[in-house]
């Protein structure tokens, strides 16, 4: 049984150079998974179902469970001396950690509940967390493949943490009982191809028509790229992405004609998931360029997101750019 704080203490050791930096923020992250599994477990006991009444920086609703997972976190980390500042979906500006402004050199991207409209039908959640270090100029707007660690919390059957530093992908399952997470995976690797498609094909008539082809054609199936694939949508990037990571095959957020940068957020969203799924051997894109190259203007902009086994996403990149079929 290696325990979270084990593996992390570990491999600091085994990094003479680090500063027990990762370590702090790790155990910090850990702990803000343990308090928003159990407040999501109680949820319907105490009240924090349902709506704020008020609408986030993205102009979507904000569940009272939205709102006290932002707390979760910025409560944990305003504790912290490494964490400088905290870009949250649920907070429109950055943050700044005061205990931090003189020492701090990370910068904390988060979604702190993905999946909220999940909430009230007791479907799986997540937590995303990004780290990067803060530039020399104090900029914190840099590209997905210079992150620190990439990760989520996933709020299932059982409470799961899964993370990238950049040397593989580790898994935990939390034992409740004990209030510890235990490593339950370690070099995880995604299939080249999969069977399984995830996407919202109820946005179909919104999209471009070569995306809508190719979704299509997944559906249809029966040439090169084998049968038709099954299709599995939770509402939940974190449990779609996770199933992915397992099982192969492809995830699929497509930006509309009308919205050409689609839904999903770049810093704390795509950018985290694709470090992680990368580092199992697959691929994030937004159907032209990888994800994690990608230069972010604004903390919370949109890109559209293409994720999952490597071959499948090097599919739909050359039917978007018009190569083979
Ligand atoms: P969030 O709850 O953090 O706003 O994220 C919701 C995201 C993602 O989890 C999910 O895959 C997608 O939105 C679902 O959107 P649709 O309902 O448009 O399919
Ligand atoms: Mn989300
Ligand atoms: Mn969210």
């Amino acid at each position: 049984m290696i325990s979270l704080t084990r593996h992390i203490l570990d491999r600091q050791q085994s990094h003479p150079d680090h500063t027990g930096a990762l370590s702090a923020m790790m155990t910090h992250i850990a702990l803000c998974g343990k308090l928003i599994a159990r407040d999501l477990n109680q949820a319907g006991l105490s009240g924090l179902l349902g709506t704020t009444g008020t609408t986030n920086v993205h102009g979507e609703q904000v569940r009272t469970l939205d709102e006290r997972a932002n707390r979760t976190f910025v409560d944990v980390f305003e504790e912290s001396d490494v964490v400088r500042v905290v870009v949250s979906e649920e907070m429109e500006e950055p943050f700044a950690i005061k205990r931090a402004q003189g020492s701090g050199t990370y910068a904390l991207f988060l979604d702190p509940l993905d999946g909220s409209s999940n909430v009230d039908v007791n479907a799986p959640l997540g937590s995303i967390f990004s780290i990067h270090r803060v530039g020399a100029s104090g900029s914190i707007l840099k590209a997905g493949r210079e992150q620190v660690v990439g990760g989520y919390v996933l709020y299932g059957a059982s409470t799961l943490l899964v993370y990238t530093c950049g040397d593989g992908v580790h898994q935990f399952t939390l034992d409740s009982a004990v209030g510890e997470f235990f490593l339950s995976g370690s070099g995880i690797h995604i299939p080249p191809r999969g069977k399984i498609c995830s996407v919202n094909t109820g946005n179909q008539s919104k999209w471009p028509g070569a995306m809508r082809k190719v979704v299509e054609h997944f559906q249809m199936g029966g040439d090169e790229t084998g049968p038709s694939r099954t299709a599995r949508y939770s509402g939940c990037l974190v449990a779609d992405v996770h199933r992915i990571l397992w099982k192969g095959g492809l995830y699929l957020y497509p930006g509309e004609v009308k919205k050409p940068a689609g839904k999903l957020r770049l810093m704390y969203e795509a950018a985290p998931l694709s470090f992680v799924v990368e580092q199992a051997g697959g691929l994030g894109s937004t159907g032209e360029e990888r994800i994690l190259s990608l230069q972010p203007r604004m903390p919370h902009q949109c890109v559209p997101l293409i994720i999952g086994s490597r071959e499948d996403v090097e599919f739909v990149e050359q039917c978007l750019q018009g190569g083979s079929r």
